[in-house]
């Protein structure tokens, strides 16, 4: 069957370089050709990060460790900030994990705000908080670095943030930030297979860790930190994916960062452009609209075009793009084009023609 290419917000296209790596003949991970996989990789993970904390590798998808940094970190009560299905869901999960937990509640499509999260953490009763850098649901993007300063004014409450899928694609400056968890999954932003994750934790955070009696084993923070200083991970890793991630950071180093935020700027507003060409307007609130996906309005919001989403997915699909007709309560009311990866001018213009072409059969 022919390939679809996929522009849905994850996961996204994977390059034949990424695939040849992620099959490179398999090792032991207790033997030197692993710790040495990991060692070379470990600087390019600080770089990436902006840290000097050790990076972890997690066998799982994002959701593990999201789930994990509440096992790990949550002991009296967590602020779930939620503003899409995914930071949503991270409150559904914080009460499974049997924890205190409670809602910071906003429209879909409105940021999370600074002086809401103020507000809630004035009360004294939160040890820990989890935010989406980037809910990919609806596309829209919150103030990571306005919220995480509030860290100073808090700091015995543990700050979790999920770059899922805004990781790689903008500087996010762990250390400086001073946040305590930063994790992602491979298959957005990264270009890679999913099934594999990357986070760092903060020495307070660790320290948190250690004093968690039921923290478990297989995402045991301290038990990551313990592995990671012998270039190790706790369980059996996927080693595939430790290659892919290898040739990954290679190719970001070649790229350099900077031309790779630029790149993904570039490819996003090209997206944008022509939404607007064609009358649509975006779902997020101005100036909070993500730069690794475009969440464009389909009558869900006074103003904009309305299409037949599914027939338009389907026109495009025949030529050979896959896109996304919206997530969750949005569906179909909205429809999601990702820019993520390795997409460049060249790679996404042949989508445009596409989606041009699938407009005026419409
Ligand atoms: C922002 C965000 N967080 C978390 C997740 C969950 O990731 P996974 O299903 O790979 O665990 C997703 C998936 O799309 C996501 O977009």
């Amino acid at each position: 069957m022919a390939h679809v290419k996929l522009h849905i917000p994850g996961p996204v296209e994977v390059s034949e370089k990424t695939f040849r790596a992620f099959c490179s003949p398999m090792i032991g991970h207790r033997g030197q050709g692993f710790k040495d996989l990991y060692s070379k990789i470990q600087p390019q993970l600080q770089q990436l990060l902006y840290t000097n904390q050790l990076v972890y590798l997690s066998t799982s998808s994002a959701w593990g460790v999201m789930e994990g940094a509440i096992r790990n970190l949550v002991s009296k009560k967590v602020l779930n900030c939620m503003c899409g299905a995914f930071s949503d869901k991270w409150f559904d999960v914080s009460k499974r994990c049997g924890k205190q937990a409670e809602a910071l509640q906003v429209d879909w499509g409105s940021p999370i705000r600074v002086e809401h999260v103020d507000a809630k953490l004035a009360t004294g009763q939160f040890d820990a908080l989890t935010l989406i850098h980037n809910e990919t649901s609806t596309g829209t993007m919150s103030p990571l670095a306005e919220i995480a300063a509030l860290k100073k004014k808090y700091p015995d409450v543990m700050f979790i943030v999920d770059s899922v899928s805004s990781m790689t694609a903008l500087p996010i400056k762990f250390d400086e930030l001073g946040i305590d968890v930063l994790l992602a999954g491979t298959q957005k932003a990264f270009a890679m297979p999913p099934g594999f994750a990357v986070f760092v934790c903060s020495p307070a955070a660790l320290a948190k860790a250690a004093t968690a009696k039921d923290r478990g084993y297989y995402f045991d923070f301290v038990e990551f930190q313990k592995n990671a200083e012998q270039n190790m991970t706790p369980s059996t890793p996927s080693i595939s994916h430790t290659y892919a991630l290898g040739s990954k950071l290679d190719e970001f180093s070649a790229e350099g960062l900077e031309a790779r935020y630029a790149r993904h700027r570039k490819t996003n507003q090209m997206t944008r452009d022509w939404t607007a060409k064609h009358g649509f307007t975006l779902f997020p609130e101005k100036g909070f609209e993500s730069i690794t996906l475009t969440c464009v309005n389909n009558g869900a919001k006074p103003g904009g075009r309305t299409v037949d989403v599914a027939k338009l997915q389907k026109l495009v699909k025949d030529q050979g793009f896959l896109i996304d007709g919206g997530y969750g309560k949005i569906k179909g009311s909205t429809f999601r084009i990702s820019n993520m990866g390795d997409e460049t001018e060249v790679t996404m213009n042949p989508l445009f023609t596409a989606l041009d072409k699938a407009m005026a059969q419409l």
